[in-house]
């Protein structure tokens, strides 16, 4: 008997990507959906197969349901996935793993107390483009990494949400939180803390609200963009933006340069990695596109989580990495709203 999984939340990211990846999955057998709003639930348990329950405690309490996705919205995170940790349940939660600290961390102790797997979908660790950038770090083939400059942008979360309009809870600051940071932002900082193997410890921002607008024509609560300076603990320096205001094109572009070479990651459509070294040599590398809103491949993930619970090893984002990465954003915005430089503590491991 395969594996039956719940879905909690069935807007974008469940009909792009969790739902075609358990479908996917050769060892999950059975998708059960939930959505307040259950014409959702129903639409997607029509495109993919599979049920739909009208309550969160349905899913929560089936004994046969081993897995839950918590694609909800990040207010609600919190609940669902320590609740569902609590009942037994192997958990993926989408990023952020919250809006606040405290809130991260009961997610965090419900998967101690529990014992089962909890994931983060961090997604940007697993594309081939950033596996092979961290082979080659790690190798220290082109010697230390100095600086760092990091990018995420694209026309922002009213074009990709499963409501469409500038009414989306991304731009409400009480379900969104740090807006552009904690929506884009977060995955360039876990996967800092990744390829570098090393945390960001010391930050500074600008931040604003530069073009959205709400449903009543006004500027939106959260930041639209954001531009930072980082430095990490073991000292290396960097910058990193984040907007939702790149019209035309998406950028989720990082460039490491390190003491005899320069690696360049999904900075050209012709090749997603290139490294540069001191002598002008050119290595172009042709991997995979990375995942765009307009053009969604598979993220690995999924199978990387069902793998993780399977072969029972520790899956590749732990809820602690999701609480550092959660910590640098919440000091990010501190740092611009209070045009300071903020240190962050280390997650207590
Ligand atoms: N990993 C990634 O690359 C990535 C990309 C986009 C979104 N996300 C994350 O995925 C989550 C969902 O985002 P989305 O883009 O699918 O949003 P969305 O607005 O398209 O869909 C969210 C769905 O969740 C449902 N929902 C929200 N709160 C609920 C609750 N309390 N009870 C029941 N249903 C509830 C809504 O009705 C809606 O259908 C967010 O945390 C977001 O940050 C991750």
């Amino acid at each position: 008997m395969g594996i039956k999984v719940g879905i909690i939340g069935c807007g974008s990211i469940t009909k792009l990507r969790h739902a075609p990846e358990y479908k996917a999955n050769p060892f999950v057998d059975e998708i059960v959906f939930y959505d307040r709003n259950p014409e959702r639930a129903e639409t997607l348990a029509a495109m993919f197969g599979g049920s739909v329950v009208h309550s969160v405690d349905e899913l929560l309490e089936d004994p046969s349901i081993e897995v839950i996705s918590d694609c909800s919205s990040n207010e609600s995170h919190h609940i669902f996935s320590a609740k569902a940790l609590l009942n037994g349940k192997h958990v993926l939660c989408e990023k952020p793993i919250s809006l606040t600290l405290e809130h991260a961390q009961e997610i965090v102790d419900a998967q101690k107390q529990s014992g089962k797997k909890l994931m983060v979908d961090h997604n940007q660790r697993f594309t081939r483009a950033h596996q092979k950038a961290k082979e080659i770090i790690k190798s220290e083939e082109l010697g230390k990494v100095l600086t760092f400059q990091t990018t995420f942008g694209h026309s922002g979360p009213e074009q990709w949400g499963v409501n469409k309009s500038n009414s989306t809870w991304f731009f409400q600051k009480e379900r969104s939180g740090p807006g552009v940071a904690g929506d884009l932002g977060i995955h360039k900082v876990d996967l800092l803390h990744y390829l570098l193997d090393d945390e960001i410890e010391h930050v500074s921002a600008f931040q604003g609200a530069l073009d959205k607008v709400n449903e009543h024509n006004e500027p939106i609560e959260v930041c639209d963009n954001i531009v930072c300076s980082l430095k990490t603990k073991k000292g290396r320096l960097g910058t990193a933006s984040f907007s939702w205001t790149y019209y035309g094109e998406e950028d989720n572009s990082t460039i490491i340069y390190c003491q005899k070479g320069i690696l360049k990651i999904y900075h050209s459509d012709q090749h997603q990695l290139e490294v540069i070294t001191k002598d002008g040599e050119r290595v172009q590398y042709h991997l995979e596109n990375i995942q765009t809103n307009n053009n969604q491949t598979n993220s690995g993930v999924i199978d990387a989580f069902i793998d993780s619970i399977l072969q029972d090893h520790p899956p590749l984002v732990t809820g602690n990495d999701a609480l550092s990465a959660l910590k640098v954003i919440l000091g990010i915005i501190e740092a611009a709203e209070t045009n300071t430089v903020v240190t962050i503590e280390s997650v207590n491991l």
